[in-house]
């Protein structure tokens, strides 16, 4: 019987785009799928982007765009990423979706009937300039213990201390500036406490791996608290039910994503019904690929919410370590902080796939992609030994004998070496060790072109005398990479794809390889990866260096320790986006003698901005005419209202300063270079 298995991989956020931390986890996930498919198993693969939170709402509002457009354009930048990745997903959603609003309401409103669900009243950090509550890591100040200044609000980089935001020193919101106050809110709870014996046993079934359920255990040996589930507005969210202003918080709704990308898919595929994989008496099975520093939310939030609402919980946890590139963190001064597009601009997916391959064990280790090593292992491993054993025998065969394979297998001893190694490799597949498999595979190859520098079929090939040797010893040599290409493809699907048309077959299944290849016809060799070369990576790496300020994840400072610095850098600048917006109104604003509100066309939309320029213009001379506006700029509440952006002017000031001329060609919503 082939097993029903739904797979997924952690939703990437879409405040960014992925890098090759993501990439790893998809590969892993991507190579376990394709492996269970290989073995005739019904492995779906589904992901989504993961959009909600504050930090979405305010990445929109300083782009000038909305949180749904956002969000939608991420997806495809992360979708075009993962498939130049080879990576199978069968689906790839949003969790701002309505499926996902669907489900993460119906789980909330059984928890709720379950008597799960409790309300208590919170004191936060709130930005009074935003009307915003603010999460620990939107507030920046002193450490409390050693005082180094501009450190998030939960624990500081130099000491390590932990510690409540509001005992920073001279906190300030990332956002405004401003000195956030406390206030109290309503907040919604899942009492997760009641699940704690619940999760004792769950964390020790097969579902997690040892070393993680240890480290679990520090949490549920001192029992758990509950779980704050809701955010106040304003929240780019989901409203909780009941309520106007209270959203679900991002990681009640992420998780949930899963189920709602699996549901989008049921919705396109009739074969596929949600229920028969997350029903409580499903017999299918449910497999999540995630990292370390999320294993919380995966292995006790998760499975308790999931049993709360009654859904079945999942079946397996796949929990790996952190990327680090050369021995260190990414580091985007060194140009190791490497983004999907960057590599892929430069280098095969392929190497990566396997390189990864070749590095994961199945455990939570961290895992490090050394590029010097990387280069070494592809070239040697891949091209070297395993393409090296069909590239050096395919030609006499189809020279000599229009590429037909002997009737029978030369060396049955080594053959049979192959064929022992069908059920060991997939179980190293199936428990995540792809490194051991990868050593097994080129071992498996070693062996394969020791039997062929023994026989040395380009001698034999001189000697009318053997020419039977040479096409038994070719078919060996065809029938071991056929087997190599097998217990490959899951890892190398294009390569696999290549050999598959190489051979002459039809798409290679894991069972494939227990039976060699005779009598068959193959087709002309031609070259199926090439060489690394030290330059590509040398490219890679330059065009991922950035300075690291610039860059650095948005640890905004309070916007008075900028304005000190009084300079700005390049990649500051190119922040800063500039379009071509028309005047459609200009008005004076009462009780404001330098001001006039303005309307601007900036092309797909109309915004308002206050503008300190009446001294120099009429506001009925202004509509109709072109200047250029700073898009990209949080909007400003002032005393006449709110301004949502700037517009820039040229000249010495006063009556003196100068707009864009109606007449320069331009077009409202142009980019300004
Ligand atoms: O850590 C993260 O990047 C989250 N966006 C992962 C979410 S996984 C799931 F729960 F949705
Ligand atoms: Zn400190």
């Amino acid at each position: 019987m082939s097993r029903r298995i739904l797979v997924t991989s952690a939703l990437p956020n879409a405040n960014g785009p992925i890098h090759l931390g993501h990439v790893l986890e998809q590969i892993q996930t991507d190579i376990w799928v394709r492996f269970q498919r290989m073995r005739g198993n019904q492995a779906i693969y589904v992901c989504a982007d993961d959009t909600h939170g504050t930090a979405t709402m305010i990445k929109a509002e300083q782009e000038g765009v909305s949180a749904e457009t956002l969000v939608e354009n991420m997806r495809q930048l992360h979708m075009a990423d993962s498939q130049g990745f080879l990576i199978s997903h069968d689906n790839y959603c949003s969790t701002h979706s309505p499926e996902n609003q669907q489900y993460s309401e119906l789980i909330y409103n059984r928890l709720q009937e379950a008597g799960l669900i409790f309300i208590e009243e919170v004191e936060q950090l709130y930005d009074p300039e935003k009307s915003l509550f603010l999460a620990d890591r939107f507030v920046v100040g002193g450490c409390p213990k050693c005082k180094t200044p501009d450190q998030y609000g939960d624990n500081c980089e130099n000491c390590g201390a932990t510690y409540n935001a509001n005992e920073l020193i001279d906190p300030k919101s990332i956002f405004s500036g401003a000195t956030p106050e406390m206030r109290g809110s309503d907040h919604y709870f899942f009492d997760l406490g009641r699940y704690t014996d619940f999760l004792k046993a769950w964390t020790r079934s097969d579902a997690v791996q040892p070393e993680i359920a240890n480290k679990l255990a520090e949490w549920l040996d001192d029992g758990l608290r509950a779980w704050d589930i809701s955010r106040d507005a304003p929240y780019f969210g989901f409203t909780i039910p009941g309520t106007t202003d209270k959203y679900f918080y991002v990681w009640m709704d992420a998780p949930i994503g899963y189920m709602a990308s699996f549901q989008n898919l049921c919705d396109q595929d009739s074969d596929l019904n949600f229920d028969d994989f997350w029903a409580t008496d499903s017999s299918a099975e449910v497999h999540h690929f995630i990292g370390k520093d999320i294993v919380n939310f995966h292995a006790l939030f998760w499975p308790a919410v999931l049993d709360g609402s009654n859904f079945r919980t999942p079946t397996k946890l796949h929990t790996h370590g952190f990327l680090t590139v050369d021995g260190t963190k990414m580091s985007k001064s060194r140009g190791t902080f490497i983004l999907a597009k960057t590599y892929l601009d430069h280098l095969s997916p392929e190497y990566l796939r396997y390189y990864y391959a070749a590095k994961l064990s199945g455990s939570a280790d961290d895992l490090d992609l050394n590029l010097e090593d990387f280069v070494a292992r592809v070239n040697s491993d891949l091209v070297g030994k395993v393409i090296n054993i069909a590239s050096r025998t395919a030609g006499f065969l189809v020279n000599q004998f229009n590429g037909v394979l002997a009737d029978n297998v030369h060396d049955e001893a080594l053959m049979a070496q192959f064929h022992a190694q069908v059920e060991p490799i997939a179980a190293l597949f199936e428990s995540g060790d792809t490194a051991k498999a990868m050593r097994e595979v080129t071992a498996l190859a070693d062996a394969a072109n020791q039997y062929i520098a023994k026989h040395e079929p380009w001698n034999m090939a001189k000697d009318p005398e053997y020419r039977d040797a040479v096409q038994l010893v070719c078919s060996q040599g065809i029938n071991m990479f056929r087997c190599l290409a097998i217990f490959l493809k899951p890892v190398l699907p294009e390569m696999a794809e290549k050999a598959e048309a190489f051979l002459s077959v039809a798409p290679l299944t894991w069972a494939d390889a227990e039976a060699p290849l005779l009598g068959h016809t193959i087709r002309k060799f031609k070259p199926m990866l090439q060489r690394i070369e030290t330059a590509q990576i040398e490219k890679m790496v330059d065009a991922s260096k950035q300075p690291e300020s610039a860059s650095a994840p948005t640890k905004a400072k309070p916007a008075a320790t900028d304005e000190a610095a009084g300079v700005i850098s390049i990649d500051d600048f190119m922040k800063v986006q500039l379009k071509v917006a028309r005047i459609v109104e200009a008005a004076p604003v009462e009780g404001a003698d330098k001001l006039l509100q303005l309307t601007l066309d900036v092309g797909d939309h109309r915004r308002q901005v206050f503008s300190g320029i009446k001294a120099a213009y009429q506001a009925e001379d202004l509509v109709g005419r072109l200047t250029v506006v700073v898009a990209n700029l949080a909007p400003r509440k002032m005393r006449f209202g709110v301004s949502e952006g700037m517009v820039l002017a040229a000249g010495p000031g006063g009556s003196d300063i100068f707009l864009l001329s109606p007449d320069s060609g331009a077009e409202p919503g142009m980019h300004v270079k």
